[in-house]
């Protein structure tokens, strides 16, 4: 097995040790030569660094070299596989996103409706410098890609890079979902084989199958619908937060037994709820910021001081392994079946093919090869297109500097509607983020 060269883009992550957790957790099936750190926060970074030192000391002696640095060159020359989760702005700005939403009585949230705009609006341009560097050393590491709000952030390259076919946006939440899944059906994660299809944070599960080949759809919604599900991955299984929201999937499900809904989709069926409960001056961001975010880098501080993570809480988490398991497959061909975000082209027969679905997909080396959805009902077929157009006007107001897109946008977003709403929350938006965005002014 060839032992792979991986970069972390965005050292300073909170979710870096999680990552490195993960990585050490899979090393049978994703073995490492070499690994980097690169981050433009060099001090933020260190802190993951110096504590991924003492780690792998400990946990992977037989890796080659560990380094963290701010060099593009030194960064980006010899990977195999890039994982990317940048956070153009910080929690800081996206405090404001959520803020700027909520003051109009709309979701105020990190990657739905007018957060996820103004978010996705300041990762575009972060996203294609990146890219544009990482290619100027390197022709073909697999960049894949966790940056958000990765619907926005996913149409936004392909229309960049349309040629690129080494780019592979990812997210964790249908795989966070199956680790409940598979707490409730009683068997192994890795065992259960989905079939899902919509767009990033806007889809549905229409089969959850055992890998024996056992459908296990129907079992799933009755334990759901008679029992309800919790989060249980070890990254959110003490969040009140995500426990309210995996609670919710119960009520999403009696309300539409149709499908088995994303989690994220309580922000567009339920937007009065969703805001009515929110307190502007502890958003989630706040919670982050006072939560994982301090806990990760108090925990950093204690290690480095140490000298060693005895005693520490540390853990793989699904985040992690997802996307390692991803590598794994795209590197050693294995064709194993996950759920990405790739260009639609007929899998979901009745949406337009340059639509970025997320679906469940086989990665061989050769990259995704999606399988099939076929025709879709008219409800989600019309709750994707409506979706589909906020995101493509966003990508659109971010090449042509329109400030008319992004109201269209919102007018379309489930979450704002009245256009009125609209005018008001882009305005401010575009207020706040006048320096990220100068082809507004
Ligand atoms: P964070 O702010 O803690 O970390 C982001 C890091 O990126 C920071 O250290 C920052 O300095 C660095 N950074 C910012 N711009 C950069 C650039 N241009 N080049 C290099 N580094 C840069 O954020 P976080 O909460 O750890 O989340 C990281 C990202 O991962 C976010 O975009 C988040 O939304 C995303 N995320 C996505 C999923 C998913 O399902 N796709 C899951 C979890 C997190
Ligand atoms: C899930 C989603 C991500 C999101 C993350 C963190 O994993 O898939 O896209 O960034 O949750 O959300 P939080 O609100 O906890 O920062
Ligand atoms: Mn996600």
């Amino acid at each position: 097995m060839k032992k792979q060269n991986v970069t972390v883009v965005g050292g300073g992550s909170t979710y870096t040790l999680g990552m490195m957790m993960s990585l050490i957790a899979e090393k049978e099936n994703f073995p490492m030569a070499n690994v980097v750190f690169y981050d433009i926060d060099a001090e933020r970074q260190a802190l993951n660094g110096q504590a991924t030192e003492v780690l792998f000391k400990e946990h992977y002696p037989e890796l080659e070299s560990f380094k963290y640095t701010t060099d593009k060159k030194e960064a980006f020359e010899n990977a195999d596989f890039f994982f990317v989760q940048i956070r153009t702005g910080g929690l800081e700005m996206r405090e404001k996103d959520e803020q700027i939403a909520l003051r109009h009585n709309c979701v105020g949230q990190e990657t739905c409706g007018a957060g996820g705009m103004a978010y996705g609006l300041r990762s575009i341009g972060d996203m294609f410098s990146l890219i544009d560097d990482i290619r100027q050393f390197n022709k073909d590491g697999w960049i894949l890609n966790y940056t958000n709000p990765a619907a926005i952030v996913a149409e936004a390259i392909q229309r960049q890079y349309p040629n690129d076919q080494r780019i592979l946006n990812v997210c964790d939440m249908p795989a966070a979902i199956m680790v409940s899944y598979a707490t409730a059906l009683n068997c192994n994660f890795w065992d259960l084989v989905p079939e899902y299809f919509g767009l990033n944070h806007y889809g549905w599960f229409n089969k959850i199958k055992h890998r024996n080949g056992e459908d296990l759809t129907e079992k799933l919604k009755d334990i759901i619908l008679h029992e309800g599900i919790k989060a249980v991955d070890a990254e959110i299984v003490n969040d009140p937060s995500w426990q309210a929201t995996f609670k919710n999937m119960k009520t999403m499900l009696e309300d539409n037994p149709d499908y088995l809904p994303n989690t994220y989709l309580q922000y567009y069926l339920y937007p009065e709820k969703m805001v009515a409960k929110e307190d502007v001056n502890n958003t989630r961001a706040r919670q982050v910021i006072n939560g994982r975010e301090k806990r990760v880098f108090e925990q950093c501080k204690r290690i480095i001081e140490a000298g060693s993570t005895n005693g520490e809480d540390l853990h793989s988490d699904i985040h992690g392994r997802y996307m390692v398991r991803i590598a794994a497959s795209l590197a050693y061909n294995k064709g194993d079946t996950y759920i990405v975000i790739v260009p639609n082209n007929g899998i979901i027969r009745n949406i337009q093919d340059d639509a970025m679905v997320e679906v469940h997909s086989s990665l061989t080396s050769n990259g995704p090869m999606p399988f099939s959805v076929g025709h879709i009902p008219t409800f989600q077929k019309a709750m994707i297109e409506t979706q589909l157009g906020y995101e493509k006007l966003v990508v659109d107001a971010w090449f042509s500097g329109n400030k008319q897109d992004l109201i269209n946008a919102l007018t379309l977003n489930r979450t704002v509607v009245n256009t009125p709403k609209a005018k008001a929350i882009v305005a401010d938006v575009l207020e706040a983020n006048k320096q990220y965005l100068p082809q507004f002014n």
